[in-house]
């Protein structure tokens, strides 16, 4: 941390990479927003470092245009814009040029100022030499503030490789100075998961293998790959999804309320829930994950291509678009308890949830008309699009039989807090920005959630498939993901259901 007083300090805002999606779909409304709605203490300036021959009128177009299009609400005249708009820079040069870092010191040395950002949002296989060059050229020494680096996934496409990642970031930067996106922490309703249950009394007796028969966390989009092919062609839904978002998902639900709310206090205990997750390796992980791939089907009214018909997809591609897993956190808390998680492509709706499915009642009171069975207690926290959380328990059908039926109390952000929740990226620059590393992963993390990984990724390279089951787009997955869970007598939440009594 600088000792220099934020409030007359000035902070460069450097993108590596800012020609692509990410600087234009979300960072530069965010930070808009954040200088707009006057949440940051000291001003800041956009720097876009690439390759492509721009120049600073390019960049400014690009601010200009990302704001029209990513955040219509926000004004298109105000002073706080005429100044990033006159301080926007942009350096020309390739990640591997040594005199295009050189450049971008005698640019911030130029712009005066003293805080310095750089993010990551090239694609990845230029972190590495980025990182290297930041560090020959002087770049981590600073300007007299802070300095600090943010990275986006994928860190690492395995172990190995995340490990080669931190040892080259560690060379340049201290831990402290690291920031590693999973824009999931961002979530207004992902941070709620933490707040609802460690704010509140009523819950935390019941959050363990006493009370819980089981967890199911699902991450289903409707989205194909789009034009991603090159990326997710090695990815899979493992890497893009599950080491990531859906481990994260994962530890926030299972973690132990940490000592205090601090950044380390809380990711000192989500690396716990990954060091306790029972190991899948071999045949283990064969036995209890699943995955496959989408084939033609049709999606909000539209017939879409099969995975293997994608742009840029190989005619013989065994990457999964699908892929779900049996789970075990192995601590006294949720010793013999199962976390079902899934995730895929082109299923039949966007949800992402958490459902904590409680155990039945120890005894059926209501037996004639009993329906005890049928609608057991659900507490589900949902994540998105329908941003809320529903608790869902049997109540007693007017008449004059003892006819329990399922009701649901529901709490929706919207109606309850009159607005949606604000984007994941205006939190989480605006926590970089101030030095709050709460929502972004440690070292230790990233690594844990890539040895639990690794051991699927090398059960599965090990099955040497040619084929995976597929899945008809637009559905909720291929019927071996039922037979998968339904294994152990359990069947997947369709997300979309709503309850109606009759
Ligand atoms: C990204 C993945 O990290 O998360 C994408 O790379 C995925 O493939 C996206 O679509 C999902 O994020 P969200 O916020 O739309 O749920």
């Amino acid at each position: 941390m600088s000792n220099i007083d934020d409030a007359i300090t000035s902070t460069a805002f450097v993108i590596f990479g800012i020609t692509g999606d990410l600087a234009k779909r979300k960072l530069i409304p965010a930070l808009y927003e954040l200088i707009i709605s006057g949440q940051l203490i000291s001003p800041l300036f956009i720097i876009g470092f690439a390759r492509r021959d721009w120049s600073d009128d390019t960049l400014r177009d690009l601010i200009k245009n990302s704001i029209t299009e990513f955040s219509p609400n926000l004004p298109l005249e105000s002073q706080e814009l005429n100044r990033l708009l006159e301080k926007a820079r942009y350096v020309r040069s390739t990640f591997d040029d040594l005199t295009g870092y050189q450049k971008l010191g005698a640019c911030l040395q130029d712009l005066g100022v003293q805080n310095l950002l750089f993010y990551l949002a090239t694609p990845p296989e230029n972190y590495l030499e980025v990182i290297r060059n930041i560090g020959t050229s002087g770049l981590n020494q600073g300007c007299g503030g802070w300095t600090r680096i943010v990275v986006e996934k994928p860190y690492g496409r395995d172990l190995e490789s995340a490990n080669e990642l931190e040892k080259e970031i560690h060379q340049v930067f201290t831990e402290k100075q690291v920031y590693r996106i999973d824009h999931y922490l961002g979530k207004e309703t992902v941070q709620n998961i933490l707040v609802f249950r460690f704010a509140n009394g009523i819950f935390e007796p019941l959050w363990n293998h006493k009370y819980v028969d089981h967890v199911q966390i699902t991450v289903s989009e409707t989205q194909g790959i789009g034009t991603r092919a090159g990326y997710y062609e090695s990815a899979g839904v493992i890497r893009d999804v599950f080491q990531n978002h859906l481990l994260q998902l994962l530890t926030l639900t299972a973690m132990e309320s940490p000592v205090t709310f601090t950044a380390d206090a809380v990711r000192d205990e989500k690396v716990k829930v990954l060091h306790a997750l029972r190991p899948l390796t071999g045949a283990e992980a064969i036995a209890n994950t699943y995955r496959a791939q989408y084939v033609s089907g049709m999606v909000d009214g539209k017939r879409v291509v099969g995975y293997k018909d994608e742009p840029g997809v190989r005619s013989d591609s065994i990457t999964e678009t699908y892929m779900a897993a049996r789970v075990f956190v192995d601590n006294w808390r949720w010793a013999g308890v199962p976390f079902y998680v899934r995730s895929g492509k082109r299923l039949a709706a966007r949800v992402t949830e958490i459902a904590i499915q409680f155990k039945q009642a120890p005894l059926s009171l209501f037996n004639r008309h009993d329906m005890a069975g049928d609608a057991p207690n659900i507490l589900v926290l949902n994540i998105q699009p329908d941003e809320g959380i529903t608790l869902t328990f049997g109540a007693k059908k007017p008449g004059f039989q003892n006819q329990v039926l399922p009701v649901m109390m529901k709490f929706n952000y919207a109606e309850s807090f009159g607005s949606e929740p604000p984007e994941a990226y205006v939190r989480l620059l605006q926590d970089c920005l101030v030095g709050d590393a709460t929502l972004f992963t440690r070292s230790d993390e990233v690594r844990a959630q890539w040895a639990f990984t690794d051991g699927i990724l090398n059960a599965w390279k090990s099955q040497n498939l040619r084929n995976l089951p597929v899945y008809e787009a637009g559905t909720w997955g291929p019927p071996g993901a039922d037979e998968f869970i339904g294994r152990d007598g359990h069947c997947w939440r369709n997300p979309t259901d709503e309850i109606t009594p009759q």
